[in-house]
């Protein structure tokens, strides 16, 4: 097996990494880095679907953008079954934890619309059934990319295979409401190479999925990152004593950690419109440490990167763990180094009592922090926990220097605009 240094060659850089020793100091339940419980008596956008990781659409800078007044939000969907017999138990219940478990197998990319930011209107599916040419679609980010409405929603084709793909249409509002036209041909842009980003033939579980492009405020280029693994044969990876990190004695028993392979990826664009692209290596890695590093996004202040991306416990490599939520990192410049926040990398971690309340956040750059509800314990006999499907309590969080902190929580679903475009 490679050391990093071979397998990512000196130029353009190297990737940061997540070690072992700072994974040791997530703390679960440090008020500063947890999202404030759930109620199990949540409002649900939409009875008909479950709704899960959701995508406001932005300008390719990263702010939240709304047109004509209008803030659209995409969201990753599937069909509720209460009737399917598929989905009902031994006593003919609704078997609703069986039926929100398999949705990531028929996820498609829906919108939804509103005037206030929040009380979101069911738009529809933003892609035909038979354009996009895999069975799931799963997420991405989508740009609002001109006055004239144009959007590039850039996502995830899976089954078969993983590919990172564009389709381009255009957001069109009346008075009464919006609807997305076009977003008819999808272009494929690349897939996981083998040498610097895992494959499925390297590793059946593989990542390699949620493009988020955007212009780096520093040298006007088009970037986008994307969730990989890296390279190499499942089982092959060493983690050594850079993977680790400077941890106390007792500490250096790896277990088998080195089955968990995450990186944060990052591609440049050949050309200005984003239809050719470039992998670049890793900016991040965390072998050793945890498996996924989901929907990587940036915030830009303060002249710094701060890095955010989704991760979970169950992901965790033998001895270190932490909450399923959102992690972030910090540089000076884009290609890092990056050291994580608070310390450990945990910025918004579900309380322990509630471990899979919220999942799948997004920090935009006005601090708040989108998420969707997983399942909640609720009190009522019989039932244990509740399925959410929805969106949850949006979350205020304050970024300083290496540190961040919860400062508010706000209504279901709040994604307000940044700024409004008026279509022409
Ligand atoms: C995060 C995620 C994404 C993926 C989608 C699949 O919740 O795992 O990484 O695109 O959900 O449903």
């Amino acid at each position: 097996m490679k050391s990093n240094t071979e397998k990512f060659g000196k130029t353009p850089h190297q990737p940061s990494l997540w070690t072992r020793a700072d994974a040791l100091k997530v703390r679960a339940d440090d008020p500063t880095t947890t999202q404030p419980l759930v109620s199990a008596d949540f409002p649900v956008l939409n009875d008909k679907v479950f709704i899960w990781d959701t995508m406001p659409l932005r300008d390719i800078d990263g702010n939240i953008t709304s047109v004509d007044g209008w803030s659209v939000i995409f969201t990753l969907t599937a069909d509720r079954h209460p009737n399917d017999p598929q989905y009902l138990d031994q006593n003919g219940n609704y078997d609703v934890i069986r039926d929100w478990n398999d949705r990531h197998g028929r996820a498609k990319m829906y919108y939804w619309f509103s005037r206030t930011g929040k009380d979101w209107k069911l738009g529809g599916r933003v892609m035909a059934e038979g354009v996009s040419p895999t069975v799931r679609e799963w997420a991405g980010t989508p740009i609002l990319l001109n006055e004239q409405g144009e959007v590039d929603l850039y996502y995830t084709a899976v089954t078969p295979g993983a590919t990172i793909v564009k389709v381009r249409g255009r957001v069109v509002t009346t008075e009464h409401g919006v609807s997305l036209v076009g977003f008819e041909k999808v272009k494929p842009l690349f897939e996981a190479d083998g040498k610097m980003y895992q494959t499925e033939a390297q590793n059946a579980f593989w990542g390699f999925r949620d493009p988020w492009p955007f212009r780096d405020p520093n040298d006007g280029k088009l970037y986008m990152l994307f969730e990989g693994n890296v390279a190499g044969e499942r089982g092959s990876h060493k983690v050594g004593d850079a993977e680790i990190g400077d941890v106390p004695p007792g500490y250096e028993d790896v277990g088998n950690s080195r089955f968990q392979t995450a990186c944060v990826g990052i591609a440049v664009a050949r050309d200005e419109d984003g239809d050719d692209w470039e992998m670049l290596p890793p900016l991040l890695t965390a072998v050793g440490v945890n498996d996924q590093t989901e929907r990587p996004h940036f915030v830009f202040q303060d002249g710094k990167y701060y890095l955010f991306t989704i991760s979970h416990t169950f992901t965790y490599a033998d001895g270190v763990t932490g909450p399923d939520g959102v992690y972030g990192f910090v540089a000076d410049s884009l290609f890092g180094p990056y050291v994580p926040l608070n310390g450990s990398g945990l910025v918004l971690g579900n309380p322990s009592s509630q471990p899979f309340q919220t999942y799948s956040h997004c920090v935009m750059p006005n601090g708040l922090v989108t998420s969707f509800i997983d399942s909640v314990p609720t009190n009522e006999a019989g039932i244990q926990i509740r399925i959410g499907g929805t969106e949850a309590p949006t979350v205020g969080i304050k970024i300083k220097g290496q540190q961040t902190f919860v400062v508010a929580e706000y209504d279901y679903g709040y994604i307000p605009p940044m700024l409004d475009v008026t279509l022409k």
